[in-house]
């Protein structure tokens, strides 16, 4: 999700720092927007190479398209979080006082607020202050109190900003309800596999990554822990917790099951070779003759190998499988849940040009345990979002915990 990070000037701004990559690793975008005091206690630079975005520090910058940027901002963010919220901007917001972006995005946006206060104790003890608490508070605004002990001022009490894990939770408490998802660990694999036959050249496929990864997002924004494993490709990785790159199916099949056993879901998004090259030349293979032979075997089937293993044991992660068809989708995909003992067996025809393949869209057919559910076509995000759905009820109906 997109949550807009306001930082103002307190001595606390720098601990904002942590707030913006604390709510990264969760896998939300931030945009930091600074007050201008802010920049006097921490450069923009530093939300800058934190956050991978301009951070927006004047209302009138230059080219920034300035006067109507809040609104576009206002309007599609998430979250916005103010981590510090000095008296003095706490007292603006109370009083619909807008004379810069940030006081401006808080009138602009309809999204949910989240403050942390960051003051001396006598300043935050002040009526005035507590006043206009009470009228955000009364408002709807949430807040993250702040904490007690020794303040950069020389004071003891309470007025230090939350600590940033604190804050990030807040956050997260807001934007996700606390769904079967959360802290579960969640292996999603992705993209394709290249199976080398000699230095320079390699058998591959058209596998983007894109489905795997819009997985692995969705599943960090609902609260897991997520694991990607990754083939080759191009396109960004999601912010997650863990992200191992691979190459080869038997890599693929090494990293999956060496992790495979503290996960409770796997989902298995990557196309993996079904066969690699016998042989691996050590140098580039010339063009002697007319025709070539390359000897392929099986490599090993990762989803199989772990169903098998639950199967025997009925322990073990829940199993989500893809099964990429050209024809008969929904037979193939049953046989192959059957087969491969998962849960789940995302049926995907790839002879669609408007779908699968290399495109933002997807459209799925899911068989499980309850039957056969076909979704429109859409984009892989809400795909995503469909098939983690799934997986949620068969985690609360306890079918792999
Ligand atoms: O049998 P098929 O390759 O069509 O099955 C596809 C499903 O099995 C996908 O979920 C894919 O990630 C997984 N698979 C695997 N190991 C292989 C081949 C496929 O885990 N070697």
């Amino acid at each position: 999700m997109l949550i807009a990070l306001g930082v103002t000037g307190g001595i606390g701004a720098y601990k904002a720092v942590e707030v913006a990559r604390g709510l990264q690793k969760r896998g939300h975008e931030v945009v930091a927007v600074m007050t201008p005091s802010a920049t006097r206690f921490v450069g923009a630079i530093t939300f800058e190479a934190i956050t991978k975005r301009r951070v927006i520090t004047d209302q009138f910058e230059p080219g920034a398209n300035a006067d109507i940027e809040h609104i576009a901002l206002a309007s599609t963010i998430d979250l916005l979080v103010i981590a510090p919220a000095t008296a003095n901007l706490i007292g603006k917001l109370a009083n619909g006082i807008a004379d810069d972006f940030l006081s401006t995005l808080y009138l602009a946006t309809r999204a949910p607020v989240l403050i942390a206060p960051a003051m001396n104790t006598q300043m935050f003890a002040h009526e005035a202050v507590r006043r206009n608490l009470e009228t955000l508070e009364a408002r709807g605004v949430r807040f993250v109190d702040p904490g007690e002990g020794y303040l950069a001022c020389g004071w003891i009490g309470k007025g230090r900003l939350a600590e940033p894990d604190d804050i990030v939770a807040a956050a997260e408490a807001i934007l996700r309800p606390a769904g079967p998802l959360r802290d579960r660990r969640v292996l999603v694999t992705a993209g394709p596999t290249y199976e080398d036959f000699d230095p320079v050249r390699y058998i591959g496929n058209r596998s983007s990554g894109r489905m795997g990864f819009a997985i692995a997002a969705e599943a960090a924004r609902r609260g897991a822990e997520v694991t990607l494993v990754a083939g080759p490709t191009t396109i960004e990785t999601p912010a997650v917790n863990e992200v191992v790159r691979v190459r080869g199916a038997t890599e693929m099949h090494r990293a999956v099951l060496a992790r495979a056993d503290r996960m409770h879901v796997v989902v298995m998004a990557a196309a993996v070779a079904d066969y690699a090259p016998a042989e691996r030349a050590s140098r580039k293979l010339h063009k002697d003759d007319d025709t070539m032979t390359l000897v392929l075997k099986k490599t090993p089937d990762i989803l199989a190998d772990l169903g098998k293993r639950r199967a025997a044991s009925s322990e073990g992660p829940l199993l989500v499988g893809f099964a990429a068809e050209t024809e008969d989708v929904v037979a193939h995909a049953t046989a192959k849940r059957a087969r491969k003992h998962a849960d789940l067996m995302v049926a995907n025809d790839v002879s669609r040009s408007d779908a699968g393949f290399e495109v933002e869209d997807n459209a799925v057919t899911i068989v499980g345990p309850s039957g056969v559910e076909s979704l429109p076509l859409q984009s892989k995000a809400r795909v995503a979002s469909a098939i983690l759905d799934r997986v949620e009820q068969l985690l609360v109906r306890g079918v792999r915990l």
